[in-house]
């Protein structure tokens, strides 16, 4: 511990290794032990820590908001005392703006963030942290100002490349500048740079100026450092172990009553997305950037494993179906939506977030000439019928007809998944 101990704490440092050493299994006996050193040396950095360590493990164990406050003022505490050494700091810097962010205080992560670079303005670790911060808040603008400030004075920091890249990709569309920060900053190998995040959208990036080969290649490379379950499946929120094909058929699917159920209903599901498609503002453009030409819209019923009630009511057949298909209605990582393309459209290549569900598609209106590629087979539509496949393999979509498609989407749970994932699993 020579490096986290100041010179006053290495006087009594038997009685903090002491204290710390039951941290971990006795949290109640640490913060008696650190007690008893703080009454005689109150600011004392390691006991400080310590007994902030000791509460924040307890806070974890009971789940308790209220004693994680206590650790969050005992941090305060340590990185605003005297004589902290550097690397004691950096250690409590690091879990206070990790906590402060799981409790989603980001404000007040902001003038911790403050605070520790106005201490070491000279790491840009800590500006890197505030970038992040402002990204988890949305706040790109922030988040771009911050990276920029970190690349100008150190040009090659693989975080902030990487961060840059991204936000050059996903906020402006600029591919090749992106291209550019993100290769550069994966290269560096530095933490965090290999990510799933920055592989995806360089790999994207990559696709929509053209350069497919290269694209594969940062596939395979992110295949390699274990980002992606596989070159093709590219999705970020993951149960591992799950079955992964391209395209399912029914037969493989423990879902034969729900899927006869959608068939049976076709035509009258068919009427009520006719109906809604008749009036204006209810089909909502897609929104995520996902389309080359053309246009491409969507009417969502459930999502997230809730019904969208105000939209149920334009369709109430359709969503009474839906109620019916449990592994549709509770998949808490999917949706239930229309989806109607018109001609000239091309969706990019792209891969859902998840391998956690299933993507039943249900032909409502198809014309000739709509195709849909997974991974390496293109299929098309039929009225009346489903086309599976796992959308967390790579798809892209053509449209090349003359009259619009309909089809209803229909995510279900990957059919693998224990009721207790089902349960349990975050919504997508
Ligand atoms: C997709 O899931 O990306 C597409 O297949 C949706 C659609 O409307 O074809
Ligand atoms: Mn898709």
């Amino acid at each position: 511990y020579t490096n986290v101990t100041n010179e006053d704490d290495y006087k009594i440092r038997k009685d903090i290794d002491e204290a710390q050493s039951s941290i971990k299994n006795n949290n109640a006996l640490a913060i008696a032990l650190f007690d008893k050193i703080l009454q005689k040396f109150p600011s004392s950095p390691r006991s400080l820590y310590g007994k902030a360590l000791a509460l924040d493990d307890l806070a974890d164990k009971k789940r308790s908001n209220e004693i994680l406050e206590k650790a969050l003022q005992l941090y305060e505490k340590v990185l605003k005392a005297d004589k902290v050494p550097t690397a004691l700091f950096n250690l409590v810097a690091d879990r206070c703006i990790n906590r402060l962010r799981f409790l989603g205080q980001y404000r007040r992560a902001i003038n911790f963030h403050q605070l520790i670079i106005d201490k070491f303005p000279k790491n840009p670790k800590h500006l890197n942290s505030l970038g992040v911060t402002y990204l988890t808040m949305n706040r790109v603008e922030d988040a771009r100002s911050v990276f920029k400030q970190v690349l100008t004075k150190w040009p090659e920091d693989g975080f902030s490349l990487v961060h840059y890249g991204f936000i050059l990709k996903t906020a402006d569309n600029k591919f090749e500048k992106a291209i550019h920060y993100l290769e550069k900053g994966i290269n560096t190998k530095d933490e965090g740079v290999i990510d799933g995040r920055f592989y995806f959208h360089l790999g994207d990036a990559l696709a929509r100026v053209g350069r497919n080969s290269d694209a594969i290649k940062i596939y395979e490379e992110g295949t390699k450092n274990k980002v992606f379950l596989s070159k093709y499946q590219r999705s970020l929120y993951n149960v591992p172990r799950l079955t992964a094909n391209p395209w399912w058929s029914p037969k493989d699917l423990p879902y034969p009553n729900s899927f006869q159920l959608l068939t049976d209903s076709w035509r009258k599901i068919k009427e009520e997305g006719l109906a809604i498609l008749s009036e204006t503002g209810f089909f909502q453009d897609e929104s995520e950037n996902l389309k080359d030409t053309g246009e491409w819209k969507q009417f969502e019923l459930f999502a997230r494993g809730q019904k969208n009630v105000k939209n149920c009511k334009k369709c109430p057949f359709t969503c009474s179906v839906i109620d019916r298909i449990p592994e549709a209605k509770t998949c808490r990582r999917g949706q239930t939506k229309f989806s109607v393309m018109h001609p000239g459209t091309h969706v990019w290549p792209h891969c859902g977030p998840t391998n956690c569900r299933i993507r039943v598609h249900l032909g409502l209106k198809v014309p000739p000439s709509t195709f849909i590629r997974v991974a390496e087979d293109t299929k098309s539509w039929k009225d009346g019928e489903l086309l599976i496949f796992d959308d967390s393999f790579e798809h892209e979509v053509w449209h090349n007809g003359t009259e619009f498609r309909l089809i209803l989407i229909v995510d279900v749970w990957h059919p693998e998944l224990t009721p207790s994932e089902r349960h349990n699993l975050s919504p997508i």
